[in-house]
């Protein structure tokens, strides 16, 4: 059976199992065949007509609007997205941020954006909009009344967030913050990567556009580059007009390397935050750490709002080192043996990223200033499959090689 209505009442880590099957686009089969074609041939004109005037997914017309293997992905990631309508999917997650920002603004209108936001979501801001005539001005997703006032002050179009920051993992009140915006008329836009449609219902919670990175937790092997936008009816329409207009299309190989890795996102994700979460608290204890930010430890800032708004973690978070050294969380991942060095997350296996406080304006000024996290250096974790054990002997011997240095 496909996907039906039915589906609805199932637990989602059943649903990821399930979604996105449509026999009359793949045939009878568990995974959407890989689909390659540019072309698609009409048996007759008229046939040819019909298809150029309507503009569904589901309906043949040429390679750039997909075909069988990128519909049943898109479907999938509606199917689980609580309040969804359709999804848009990107050749990368920037290429998401983008599309989504561009479906959204114009010239003369103006984006807040959250001071925790990824970086090339800050670049977009500062460069590619602002060259556009689109002003931006960042604001602290932890105060609230400074919120409403810069809404207030700006009337922006739209306000993007990111929950929880991807560095400093500050974990925000979005359903408020995304009241006051929708009050002034604003377009709630959420990068919600780390937590995925299963741990966080981002429209449900107040959202209109939820985007993330399917090079992460959905692809899950580090072996693809993908991201997409869902939203309800509305801005589902402006999204997928806006990427046709900028010609963008997924490959059907990585759509289909995508949707094998949405079947087991679930057990993943699982997995993944409870070696986080036993990894966190076993840092929490080193002499060496100043402080664990992980949005899943009880204690850590914003885990009262994550045990609140939140149905899943990831493996991904971060720590500050005691040392005053700016280089201890370089020497740190050297010394790192199991742990890879690399940007991305959410693979199945673990990496470390030094983070320097100059590469971010706002990492660790808020949540962490208590610890001095600001001026010292910090550690980011993607925690993957491996046996949390195994991780934590790698990190006690790294640890203990600051001791000596
Ligand atoms: C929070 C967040 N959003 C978006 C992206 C961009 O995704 P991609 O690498 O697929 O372009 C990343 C990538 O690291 C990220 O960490």
């Amino acid at each position: 059976m496909s996907g039906s209505s039915d589906d609805k009442n199932l637990r989602p880590g059943t649903r990821v199992t399930r979604a996105g099957r449509q026999a009359e686009w793949t045939g009878p089969v568990v995974n959407p065949p890989v689909w390659r074609a540019s072309t698609h041939l009409y048996e007759s004109e008229a046939q040819r007509k019909a298809a150029t005037g309507s503009n569904e997914d589901g309906e043949f017309f040429y390679g750039r609007r997909g075909a069988p293997t990128q519909w049943a992905l898109a479907k999938a990631l509606t199917e689980i997205e609580p309040g969804a309508f359709g999804t848009v999917l990107y050749p990368s997650g920037v290429a998401a941020i983008a599309g989504a920002l561009l479906a959204v603004l114009r010239p003369g209108d103006t984006l807040l954006m959250s001071d925790n936001s990824y970086d090339p979501s800050r670049s977009m801001a500062t460069g590619l909009l602002k060259r556009m005539g689109i002003a931006h001005a960042f604001f602290d997703p932890l105060d609230l009344p400074a919120f409403e006032k810069v809404v207030a002050q700006h009337s922006p179009r739209a306000v993007w967030f990111e929950n929880p920051g991807s560095l400093t993992m500050d974990v925000c009140d979005i359903p408020a913050l995304a009241r006051i915006a929708r009050q002034a008329g604003s377009v709630t836009l959420i990068d919600n990567t780390w937590a995925s449609a299963l741990g966080f219902p981002a429209l449900a919670h107040g959202c209109d556009i939820t985007m993330q990175s399917l090079s992460k937790h959905v692809g899950g092997h580090s072996d693809l580059m993908m991201g997409s936008a869902s939203a309800g009816e509305r801005w589902y329409k402006a999204l997928r007009l806006t990427s046709q207009q900028l010609g963008q299309v997924v490959s059907p190989d990585d759509a289909a390397l995508a949707a094998r890795g949405l079947r087991t996102m679930a057990v993943r994700l699982r997995q993944s935050t409870q070696s986080a979460l036993e990894i966190a608290e076993w840092l929490r204890e080193q002499p060496q750490v100043a402080q664990v930010m992980c949005p899943m430890l009880p204690g850590s800032q914003g885990h009262e709002l994550w045990k609140r708004d939140f149905t899943g973690g990831c493996g991904l978070f971060s720590f500050v080192l005691k040392s005053s050294d700016p280089d201890a969380s370089g020497k740190f991942v050297d010394a790192l043996e199991l742990f890879g060095i690399g940007y991305s997350w959410g693979g199945f296996e673990s990496l470390a990223l030094p983070i320097f406080p100059h590469q971010h304006r706002n990492v660790m000024a808020s949540p962490t200033a208590a610890s001095g996290g600001g001026t010292r250096p910090a550690v980011r974790l993607s925690i993957g499959l491996e046996e949390p054990g195994d991780l934590i002997a790698d990190l006690k011997r790294a640890l203990s090689q600051l001791d000596n240095s």
